[in-house]
């Protein structure tokens, strides 16, 4: 059986202009039904057809456009409403020895995490992906929304060089695995291929694994 996601009504409806390409929520249904709770019930598509609507939608948005914070702003608001079962989804970057508060979706969070600290810090120390099944059980957890449940972050670099975390948390446990894992790093691959960054903005290069 391949991974399935469940979209969210919620989520599903009309969030982009008309210049910009649906969502994948929009977009891989063709027909939505409904039950008198709300809830769809014929909105189940695996996670690499969702992935690959994702990297569809990403491009033509970041096309001729590679300002820092307009793309990643973007980026941030193109997953919260397209992936299911997110409740905050947003950067931070990175600035001297902290991961500061950078382009978001959903309830205001932590301003400042040092490297090293929560979820964040770990990723952005160890320059890896870190997943997290159960935030109750991660050492160090910083709580900015009382609703996760679980949480994956992400290094993100330009050119080798880290530019700081993205960070998805989820109502649900053990919402991500090695799937989202992978195929968001691919997302980010093409956001940041596309995107400038400000040297400021950028690790120094011996701090630099990648
Ligand atoms: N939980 C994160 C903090 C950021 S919020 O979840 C938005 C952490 O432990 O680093």
């Amino acid at each position: 059986m391949p991974p399935e996601f469940r979209y969210s009504p919620a989520r599903s409806g009309n969030t982009t202009g008309s210049h910009i390409p649906p969502s994948p929520a929009q977009s891989v249904h063709g027909r939505r039904n409904s039950t008198h709770s709300g809830q769809f019930v014929n909105d189940y598509v695996s996670k690499a057809a969702v992935y690959e609507q994702l990297q569809g939608s990403l491009r033509p948005l970041i096309r001729g456009q590679t300002d820092f914070l307009a793309n990643i702003s973007n980026f941030a608001a193109l997953l919260f409403n397209s992936l299911p079962n997110l409740n905050w989804a947003g950067f931070y970057l990175l600035r001297g020895t902290d991961l500061v508060l950078g382009p978001f979706q959903g309830k205001p969070a932590c301003s400042c995490i040092a490297i090293g600290d929560g979820v964040c810090g770990t990723a952005a120390l160890q320059r890896a992906a870190v997943l997290v099944p159960d935030v109750h059980a991660f050492p160090g957890h910083i709580v900015c929304d009382e609703a996760s449940q679980s949480e994956m972050v992400l290094p993100v670099f330009k050119e080798g060089r880290l530019v700081g975390v993205l960070d998805l948390d989820s109502p649900l446990p053990a919402r991500f695995d090695e799937i989202d894992r992978d195929c968001i790093q691919q997302l980010l691959q093409t956001l940041m291929d596309g995107t400038m960054v400000p040297e400021f903005r950028l690790a120094p290069p011996t701090q630099s694994r990648r």
